[in-house]
């Protein structure tokens, strides 16, 4: 029997992609998610990958009626806890948004966890808890100070669920800080598809490639860094996945509280992630180079090595295949869901 875990937010971008690592590894996943940023259609894909549709229910990870019932009525080993809100800008202009999907939604999961002792927990943090910081490579050990609500909600959550799990050691509980997730699964039948105009560099930069935006602005030339424009360390969504599945093993064997990078350890900067999706696309990008963008941070990137020691994980995928899959999935579906 493979163990069934609770996916919350498994139509998503990261989630689809944990879905094929959780199945590859044995595990049964079973998607919670109220489709405010996916598209159903993504579990026909991932039935082509996978084999079989993940088993999915829509519904709000709020709605603590809903868990009650899921809990009962599943057998769930674990849960991935992917749902919530992601846009630094929306979280300036609407906080409380935030604060009630991500912190709020939380809080209801982890009660509905508690009251059916489940007691596997694998939490979506970011890097965006680190804020500005100039000390490179990030620790799990630098200070927190984010610098937007997006990230206050995130450094919330990982306090309660520290807290949570000092209170009872049967909890098993793992914060994982993703760099910045980009690419695709291989086969180019899952990806990421924003509604609107990205915010993000590679989801631009793919759709300057593919010919729906003219040019990419780029967010500043004169920082200190080796070619003046922003360096980070972007991850594979694949590796980050299999990173999930290596988390979840991890809390099989030992209870307790981990909080974990997952980078590559790499900084790339904005003009080498341009030209990289060039040679992956063989086609040119155009770009300005612009102002600096409010609150952005000149560089930063991960040191991995706690989640490699902890999880033995580490990063597999460089810049080039991250730059190759979100190619072919953006060529293969230029509109997302809807191609
Ligand atoms: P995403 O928006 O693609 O996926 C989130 C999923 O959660 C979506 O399918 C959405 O419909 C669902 N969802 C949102 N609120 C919900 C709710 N209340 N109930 C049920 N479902 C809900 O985002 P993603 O990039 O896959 O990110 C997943 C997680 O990782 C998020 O928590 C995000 O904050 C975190 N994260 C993302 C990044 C990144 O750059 N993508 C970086 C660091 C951390
Ligand atoms: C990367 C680099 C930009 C767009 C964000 C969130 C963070 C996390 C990951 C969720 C920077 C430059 C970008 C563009 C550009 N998400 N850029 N032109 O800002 O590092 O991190 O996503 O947790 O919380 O803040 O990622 O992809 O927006 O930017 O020049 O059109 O690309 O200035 O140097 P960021 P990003």
């Amino acid at each position: 029997m493979s163990p069934t875990i609770l996916v919350t937010g498994g139509a998503g971008f990261i989630g689809s992609h944990t879905c094929v690592a959780l199945a590859a590894a044995g595990y049964a996943p079973l998607v919670l998610d109220n489709f405010c940023n996916s598209d159903v259609r993504v579990f026909e894909r991932l039935a082509r990958i996978i084999g079989s549709a993940p088993r999915f229910v829509e519904g709000d990870v709020r709605d603590r009626a809903l868990l009650d019932r899921l809990f009962a009525e599943q057998p769930i080993a674990g849960v991935i806890h992917f749902a919530g809100l992601k846009s630094v800008g929306e979280s300036v202009s609407d906080p409380l948004a935030y604060y009630d999907n991500n912190v709020h939604g939380s809080l209801v999961l982890a009660a509905a966890m508690e009251a059916a002792s489940v007691h596997t927990l694998i939490f979506s943090s970011s890097a965006t808890v680190y804020g500005a910081t100039d000390r490179l490579p990030i620790g799990e050990g630098e200070a927190l100070q984010p610098t937007n609500p997006y990230g206050h909600s995130k450094q919330m959550v990982e306090q309660a669920l520290a807290d949570l799990q000092r209170s009872d050691p049967r909890w098993r509980i793992t914060l994982l800080r993703y760099f910045n997730p980009v690419g695709a699964h291989e086969s180019g039948l899952i990806g990421e598809h924003p509604h609107g105009k990205p915010n993000n560099l590679m989801p631009y930069v793919s759709q300057v490639a593919v010919g729906l935006r003219d040019k990419l602005a780029v967010h500043g030339g004169d920082y200190p860094t080796p070619d003046g424009t922003g360096v980070r360390d972007y991850v594979h969504v694949m590796d980050l996945a299999e990173g999930h599945v290596a988390a979840l093993r991890h809390a099989e064997r030992q209870a307790g509280l981990a909080t974990l990078n997952l980078g590559t350890g790499r900084g790339t900067s904005v003009l080498e992630v341009v030209k990289a999706f060039e040679r992956a696309s063989g086609r040119s990008i155009a770009y300005e180079i612009g102002p600096r963008r409010t609150g952005d941070v000149p560089s930063n990137w991960a040191d991995p090595a706690l989640a490699q020691a902890t999880l033995g994980w580490r990063a597999q995928r460089g810049i080039d295949q991250m730059c190759a899959d979100s190619w072919r999935w953006q060529q293969a579906n230029p509109r997302g869901y809807e191609s």
